[in-house]
């Protein structure tokens, strides 16, 4: 394919990835892919400025809905976008620019997490929430003040006793508590409804929701990270630290995690450190977001098409895959107990290479209906083992067949049986059973138990 093509072939795929993002909440491919492939249509936009259409997804800032039946509200300041880095070049390089648009040595920054949400713009009049939208395009959002006014973090209208312009344009996050999400998919699997593969989506289809009660049904959570437009007669405070802690007297609820820091040592350890506890945090975020302190200085370095010069998104690895199921391995642990495996295409996720996922036992393979050839999304977060979270029906290969639990132990061929209170079944053949035998030696002379050091 010559480099035209592709740049065409880019816009068309990345439109639709944005609409399987954006509008249906089923993407069919990681955040890092996209972020990839992305990055690869800008490189050629840049090399062949004629072939760059005002639709190309490179021009746009997510995407819209226009088939349903839906109001679109104008922002009054737009909701942009954040230039986003990967690695520490890419932080030293934003801290470069920065102090050179700035023409100083070292620079405060403001860092928080990023969240992974959807992204809300909350309109106030006169203290009282009188309209809320998603981003859509950046200027102009999908209208959702009904099912917003059912999250229950977002004030309704003020409280207590601090001043409020006259008009607000409060920014930030909706998003789903890990906990909330895991009860909700919980209930979603009890009651033979589809799952989701993260709170992300699970919040956005509760956005999305036609109807308010059932948002309400669905918990939503709300974070803000800042200001859009504001009564012109209003002095703002003039650092992003204290707008935060700013919001946060006005009610709204504002990240505990936020912390400000010097220079580009500084980035660096908030990045590690919230890296260390990312898997313990309340909800998801998928990096952090440093914003020069000094709003003024903000102000200096203004903006690039659709991101802030002021701020960096610095990702993390993401924790999600889509890989391949090529076979299904049946492991006989100490006792035993034969746990099905997926051998998987290799995969980046979390930061490591994945090739095996546990599926615990049969029941959990016929409850995600799992075949080998499908393409699913991996999962693995913070140290916790892989695991297969989904199926990607819609990409199943045809005449694909149900995964069945061997009647034998597959390494002694011993029966295998399961006891009525258990799930798992289990070899029969005891220390008889190679595997068996080799788990328990193992075990033995392990840490846990006689913690020999060296055995020939
Ligand atoms: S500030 C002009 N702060 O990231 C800068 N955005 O690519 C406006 N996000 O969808 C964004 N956490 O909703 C900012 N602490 C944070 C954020 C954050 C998550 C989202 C935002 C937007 C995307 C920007």
């Amino acid at each position: 394919m010559d480099e035209v093509s592709r740049l065409h072939y880019l816009q068309e795929e990345l439109k639709r990835y944005n609409r399987e993002y954006h509008e249906l909440d089923a993407p069919t491919i990681p955040d890092a892919e996209y972020d990839a492939l992305y990055r690869e249509l800008v490189a050629l936009e840049i090399r062949h400025p004629d072939q760059v259409r005002a639709d190309s997804p490179t021009r746009r800032v997510g995407s819209l809905d226009l088939r349903r039946n839906v109001r679109l509200v104008q922002h009054r300041e737009p909701m942009l976008s954040l230039n986003n880095g990967f690695d520490v070049r890419d932080l030293q390089e934003f801290d470069r620019r920065v102090r050179t648009g700035l023409g100083v040595d070292e620079v405060d920054y403001c860092c928080e997490p990023k969240f992974d949400g959807l992204a809300i713009n909350l309109l106030y009049r006169g203290g009282a929430l009188v309209q809320g939208a998603t981003r859509g395009d950046g200027e102009e959002g999908e209208e959702v003040t009904a099912n917003l006014m059912t999250v229950k973090s977002i004030p309704r209208r003020r409280q207590g006793s601090e001043p409020w312009p006259e008009w607000l344009e409060v920014r930030g996050e909706v998003l789903m508590l890990k906990k909330d999400f895991e009860q909700l998919n919980r209930r979603q699997t009890g009651a033979g409804e589809r799952t989701f593969v993260n709170p992300r989506n699970a919040a956005a289809g509760a956005l999305r929701q036609l109807d308010p009660a059932e948002t309400a049904r669905r918990p939503l959570a709300f974070l803000a990270y800042g200001v859009g437009g504001c009564s012109p007669d209003f002095e703002l405070p003039d650092h992003q630290d204290a707008l935060l802690r700013w919001l946060g007297m006005l009610g709204f609820p504002v990240a505990e995690e936020v912390r400000v820091v010097q220079g580009e040592s500084g980035l660096r350890m908030f990045f590690e450190d919230l890296g260390a506890r990312r898997a313990s945090l309340p909800y998801e975020v998928d990096g952090v977001v440093y914003k020069v302190n000094a709003r003024k200085a903000q102000q200096k370095l203004g903006f690039v098409t659709r991101a802030p010069r002021f701020a960096l998104a610095h990702k993390f690895p993401a924790e999600e895959a889509l890989s391949t199921v090529e076979a299904i391995e049946v492991q006989v642990g100490r006792t035993g107990t034969l746990t099905p495996v997926a051998l998987l295409k290799p995969v980046f996720v979390g930061g490591v290479t994945v090739t095996r996922a546990t599926l615990h036992n049969d029941e959990e393979i016929r409850r995600k209906d799992i075949r080998v050839g499908d393409q699913v999304w991996v999962r693995r977060a913070g140290d916790v083992i892989p695991e297969v979270v989904k199926v990607v029906q819609e990409l199943r290969p045809a005449e694909t067949v149900a995964f069945e639990m061997p009647a034998t132990c597959p390494v002694c061929g011993s029966p295998a049986r399961r006891l009525p209170e258990e799930i798992s079944w289990r070899c029969s053949g005891g220390l008889h059973c190679p595997a068996q035998r080799k788990q328990a030696l193992l075990h033995f002379v392990g840490r846990r138990a006689m913690n020999v050091e060296g055995l020939g």
